[in-house]
Formats: C-alpha cells, sequence, structure tokens
C-alpha cells in the first residue's frame, strides 16, 4: 500500500464538518452577514457586463448575492451542497415568484456537478473556494468549471489572503466578543472563537463556541474549516488547471491588492492551449 504522508493528506471527518457546519443554520448565517454588502455590489457590476445569458454561481448558499444577480434581470443558476442553506433560497424564491422564473438550483457538490450547459459567467463566491482542501478538490473542481465555461467567458472567485496573525493564535485562547440574541434560538449567548492553523494542511480550523447565558450546559461549537491559499499558490493552481489569472483586485472596489489586502478576488479566462 502507498504510504501517506502530511502533504497527500485527504479530506477526513473533521474537514468535512469544517465545510458543512456553518451552514446549517441558515438564520444565524443571514444575520451573520447582513452587512457584508460589498461583494454583492461587485459581483451585481460583473455580471451586468458579462452576465448575459446565465450566471453559474458555485456555493450559492441561501442566494446573498444569487437573488441580487437574478434581481437585474439575469437568468442564474446556483449550486450548494446545503441542504439547510438551499431550503432557505427556496423559501425567498417562493415568496419572489418574479425571481423564481430566472433561478435555477441544483443541490450537489461543487467538485462533481454537471450541469448539460455553459455559461458565459462561472462565480465561486465568498471563500466557497476555501473548503477545497486537497489538491484533488481544487482539480475536480476547476476541471467542472472549464466544463461549464463557454468558450470566452468570464470565471471570478474571491477568497480571504491567509493572515498571519490569526495563523498564530494559540488555540488555547478564546477571543470572545459581546454577547447577542442568537437569531434561531432567541437566547443571549455568550460567544467566542478559537484559531489553531495546521501549516501540513494550510487549513485553519475555526471553532465558533456558542454558550447561552446562565445555562453552559447547553453550549455549543461550531467548526469552520478554510484552506489557506496563498496568492502565488492559488496563481498556480489556476494555471496548471487551465485558467489565465486575466485580473486580481485586492478588495471589492476594484483597488489592486497590496500588503494590507484581506479578500482577494480573481477574474480568470480558460487558458490558450491549455488540454487538461
Ligand atoms: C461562505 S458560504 C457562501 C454562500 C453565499 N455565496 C454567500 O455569499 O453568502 C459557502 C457556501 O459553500 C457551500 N459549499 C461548501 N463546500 C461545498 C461543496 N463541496 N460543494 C458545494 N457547495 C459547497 C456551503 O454549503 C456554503 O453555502
Amino acid at each position: 500500500m502507498k504510504k501517506r504522508h502530511a502533504l497527500d493528506g485527504g479530506r477526513d471527518a473533521e474537514l468535512e464538518s469544517g465545510s458543512d457546519a456553518h451552514y446549517k443554520d441558515a438564520a444565524y448565517y443571514a444575520a451573520t452577514y447582513a452587512d457584508r454588502s460589498e461583494d454583492i455590489d461587485f459581483y451585481v457590476g460583473l455580471a451586468a457586463e458579462h452576465g448575459e445569458g446565465g450566471v453559474l454561481e458555485y456555493g450559492c448558499g441561501a442566494g446573498r448575492i444569487l437573488l441580487p444577480l437574478a434581481r437585474i434581470g439575469l437568468t442564474c443558476t446556483g449550486v450548494d451542497r446545503s441542504a439547510p442553506m438551499l431550503a432557505a433560497l427556496r423559501r425567498e424564491l417562493k415568496a419572489q415568484p418574479e425571481l423564481a422564473s430566472r433561478v435555477t438550483v441544483k443541490r450537489g457538490d461543487m467538485r462533481r456537478v454537471r450541469l448539460d450547459r455553459r455559461f458565459p459567467l462561472v462565480l465561486c463566491t465568498f471563500n466557497t473556494f476555501l473548503h477545497l482542501y486537497t489538491r484533488q478538490d481544487v482539480e475536480q473542481f476547476l476541471a467542472r468549471v472549464r466544463a461549464h465555461l463557454q468558450r470566452g467567458g468570464l470565471f471570478v472567485l474571491d477568497t480571504s489572503v491567509p493572515n498571519p496573525e490569526e495563523l498564530d493564535r494559540d488555540p488555547s485562547k478564546l477571543t470572545r466578543v459581546t454577547p447577542f440574541r442568537h437569531p434561531s434560538t432567541d437566547e443571549v449567548v455568550r460567544y467566542g472563537e478559537r484559531f489553531d492553523y495546521d501549516p501540513m494542511r494550510q487549513v485553519l480550523l475555526v471553532s465558533m463556541e456558542f454558550e447561552p447565558k446562565g445555562a453552559p450546559e447547553r453550549a455549543w461549537m461550531t467548526p469552520l474549516a478554510h484552506r489557506q491559499f496563498f496568492p502565488r499558490e492559488l496563481e498556480a493552481l489556476l494555471h496548471y488547471n487551465g485558467f489565465e489569472v486575466t485580473d486580481v483586485f485586492g478588495d471589492f472596489e476594484m483597488r489592486p491588492p497590496d500588503a494590507d489586502t484581506v479578500d482577494l478576488a480573481l477574474l480568470c479566462r480558460a487558458r490558450r492551449g491549455f488540454s487538461g
């Protein structure tokens, strides 16, 4: 049997739950990211220019970005594997039938889903790419993107940039924020986060810890696992999987990246001469 080493480790249970647990409570997710709107404006602008003929979004979740794209008249397809997030999206579509006719939702794994059509614009939004933990995950996913991209089409992804301060945090230390009312349980909860970086897998494991005030016995923890792609590594993976990065932005206002960049947005085209 082939001997495994740290660099060829696959996806284990820890990574599977770290790509799933945070998306089980769609109401909490929606409340947590309610103020995040810059990326929506960015994608709406790009889609208005490049999305005529259809937009495919990988990791569409409950439609935080997909629904605004449909609202400007585009036909949209969303792929996600989280049943609770897609249930929330379907509820929204039921409440807004004028959008429902333009939106197709497909539940499945972005490394495998096959749609029998191609799109002028394919998106992988808000760190969804960070749920691809291994080289094989990335290869499978980018092969699907190539198969779903029209000739001359645009593939856009955004990912957070590894933050040395977060990677260096002591996992035994809980960083607490002010207690808040949990949108799903309607209870006041104490909340804190632990960061535990595995430098061999290049995975940041975030433990989100919730404790209902006065009821520590009902405390729970939600894990989130984010692969850390350093910018040059990301560019190399895209290159060797058939993409040319045509533009890189250091924020959603399309400013160039610099040493303080938090989120990278990459615009890519299929690379000429690539036969994958
Ligand atoms: C950070 S959320 C982004 C959701 C939405 N695009 C937004 O901006 O709010 C990441 C999404 O990726 C989905 N996801 C994670 N791994 C996946 C996979 N292997 N295949 C399909 N979807 C996946 C999760 O279910 C989740 O909805």
